[in-house]
């Protein structure tokens, strides 16, 4: 602080306009671990500009490459993508079957990039129902990237986490019925190990785009004591500036999971 008159100020001034957030203002020590997000906002994002939906659909993959570089940069261990529901069925079958076509579009134009980025790609969701080309590149993206040590990039894909915990009930009660789990052994830490997130801790922040404050069946389990961020923007134009506004405002946030 100094002081000019009797006026005490801050010697720096803290606040920044939000667009010029830089790496430089993270406190790259306490960096979210694993990072949700509902890419919401495709549709209305080609619809102010006239065009289609699919539009929208093909410039938030753009957004998704930005924000997986800078997680990548960040440190951050997860990035957890949600691209389609298991309720984006009810859509009219010509988007539904555009968005099940960009992750061939997305992975055969930056699988190179995110090698040498070594991000590794996972997914979660229901495979049966899923276009047959688009199963063979996920899988072809999570072998070529197995190994990698960097970012895991988690694309939720016919994801619906209700589905989630009732296959995971299935698992559960097939092993207590072949006898390799007894009832009374069932706690957190086991139903979670049932879960497609089984390899992840739970995810720090959650970040869903174009206003709307719902979870959408997204990650009900994991998402007990996430810190949640909201944000009006559109996800095609999310850029880097407000990844960094949403863990900036999460290294504020104090979590107390219930204590004091
Ligand atoms: C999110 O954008 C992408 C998916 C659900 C696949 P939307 O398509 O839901 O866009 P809005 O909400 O209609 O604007
Ligand atoms: C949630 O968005 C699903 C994805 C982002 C993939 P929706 O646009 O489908 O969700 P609702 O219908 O607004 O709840
Ligand atoms: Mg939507």
């Amino acid at each position: 602080m100094f002081e000019r008159g009797s006026f005490w100020r801050p010697s720096k001034r803290r606040r920044k306009p939000k667009e010029s957030w830089t790496v430089e203002d993270v406190d790259l020590q306490k960096v979210p671990k694993h990072v949700a997000i509902i890419m919401d906002g495709n549709g209305r994002w080609a619809k102010k500009r006239g065009l289609p939906r699919i539009a929208g659909h093909h410039e938030g993959m753009k957004a998704v490459r930005r924000i997986v570089r800078l997680c990548s940069q960040l440190n951050v261990e997860a990035l957890t993508l949600y691209a389609f529901s298991t309720e984006n069925w009810k859509r009219p079958k010509a988007e539904v079957e555009y968005i099940l076509g960009l992750p061939e579009e997305f992975l055969g134009t930056f699988l190179p990039e995110l090698i040498e980025e070594n991000v590794r790609v996972e997914v979660m969701g229901e495979q049966n129902k899923l276009p047959a080309s688009t199963v063979n590149t996920v899988r072809r993206a999570m072998k070529d990237t197995e190994s990698n040590t960097g970012l895991i990039l988690n694309f939720a894909l016919n994801y619906g986490s209700r589905q989630e915990i009732i296959e995971a009930c299935k698992s559960l009660a097939e092993d207590i019925e072949n006898e390799t789990i007894d009832k009374k052994d069932i706690t957190e830490e086991l139903l979670s190990s049932y879960m497609a997130t089984c390899y992840l801790d739970d995810p720090d922040l959650l970040i869903r785009t174009s206003g709307e404050q719902r979870l959408s069946n997204f990650m009900l389990w994991q998402l007990a004591y996430t810190e949640l961020w909201f944000t009006d923007v559109l996800w095609p134009d999310f850029q880097e500036e407000h990844l960094l506004e949403a863990i900036i405002q999460f290294q504020g946030r104090g979590r107390r999971f219930g204590g004091v």
